[in-house]
């Protein structure tokens, strides 16, 4: 499980989320292996579909600072159950990550549930081949 630190840094994410549409605040943690860490929030938007997740916010936020390799992720959502990422961000994690890095998936309580981007997204598409 991801050290309280992170988890308080996920949460600290979602406090600047713009969620003035779904009032579900979301806020995401990821490290580096460099040591560098990289938080975001769901910032959405009257198109919704043009919504960017908590996340993927975070991991769009690493790649564009030149990280490309990355130790785990942490996302917290106001949520009773530990929060469950979408579809798309876990094929946006699928992109970047190993397949056994950890996600600590994180409720509103601070429960946490453990998942590797493989238990998130088996027999994923990784290429065009
Ligand atoms: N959301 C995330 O930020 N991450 C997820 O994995 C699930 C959904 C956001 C998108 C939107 O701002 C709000 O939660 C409701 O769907």
């Amino acid at each position: 499980m991801a050290d309280t630190k992170l988890i308080d840094l996920a949460i600290e994410a979602s406090k600047n989320a713009y969620v003035p549409y779904s009032h579900f605040p979301i806020g995401a943690a990821l490290v580096a292996k460099d040591g560098r860490v990289f938080t975001g929030c769901n910032v959405e938007n009257a198109s919704f579909g043009l919504t960017n997740c908590g996340e993927r916010t975070a991991i769009f936020k690493a790649i564009s600072e030149g990280a490309r390799e990355f130790e785990e992720l942490v996302i917290f959502g106001k949520t009773e159950q530990p929060v469950s990422p979408c579809g798309a961000c876990r094929q946006v994690m699928v992109e970047f990550f190993e397949k056994d890095l950890p996600v600590t998936l994180v409720a509103e309580d601070k429960s946490t549930v453990v998942m590797t981007v493989q238990e998130l997204l088996p027999y994923s598409f990784t290429d065009l081949k």
